[in-house]
């Protein structure tokens, strides 16, 4: 029940990852994430995170394995990650906390991850069947080591706020 209502709660967001991040920001200048970060206002510098070293550390391994072909090494993902390519699909975003992914809360971080994006029209592969719960949670550790403490916080916010009330 809790799953089913997350799973409705997200697939709203979920076509604005795939679809609406490329075309929001189309016309608007370039701004980084850390200038827009401010935005959401960030009472606190700091949040304590989520998950332990160990998760980043196994997280770590698991990405290079199956997510570094698309997003890199170092999440740093596309460059020209906004525009769509000749398949009017969009090519592989940066992780690391320069581009979208901080805007999403958690359960929509491990629904993108569970189901991919070919769903939605992207071309991200679903990981559901290659990948348990926790290896996800473990990866998605790895993905936020690379925020710096100000985005981990509006995210923070961001997240505390979508799951409220879920636990
Ligand atoms: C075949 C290439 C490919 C692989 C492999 C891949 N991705 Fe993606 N990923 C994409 C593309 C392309 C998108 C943009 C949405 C789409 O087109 O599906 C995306 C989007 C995402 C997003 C949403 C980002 C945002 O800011 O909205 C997350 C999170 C993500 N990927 C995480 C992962 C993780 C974690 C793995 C490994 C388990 C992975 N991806 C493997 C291509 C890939």
């Amino acid at each position: 029940m809790k799953i089913q209502r997350i799973v409705l709660l997200s697939i709203a967001p979920l076509l604005l990852v795939v679809g609406g991040c490329a075309e929001k920001e189309e016309g608007e200048k370039k701004a980084s994430a850390e200038k827009m970060a401010p935005q959401v206002k960030a009472s606190s510098a700091t949040a304590s995170r989520w998950y332990s070293d160990e998760q980043v550390a196994r997280g770590g391994a698991l990405f290079q394995q199956h997510c570094a072909s698309c997003h890199k090494e170092d999440a740093s993902g596309s460059p020209d990650w906004k525009k769509l390519n000749e398949e009017g699909k969009l090519p592989p975003p940066p992780l690391n906390g320069s581009a979208h992914t901080w805007h999403h809360p958690l359960p929509l971080l491990r629904q993108v991850v569970r189901n991919g994006g070919i769903p939605m029209g992207g071309s991200m592969p679903a990981f559901k069947d290659k990948l348990s719960r926790d290896e996800i949670d473990e990866i998605l550790a790895w993905v936020q080591s690379h925020w710096s403490d100000k985005i981990y916080a509006t995210w923070n916010q961001i997240n505390q706020r979508a799951t409220k009330g879920e636990g």
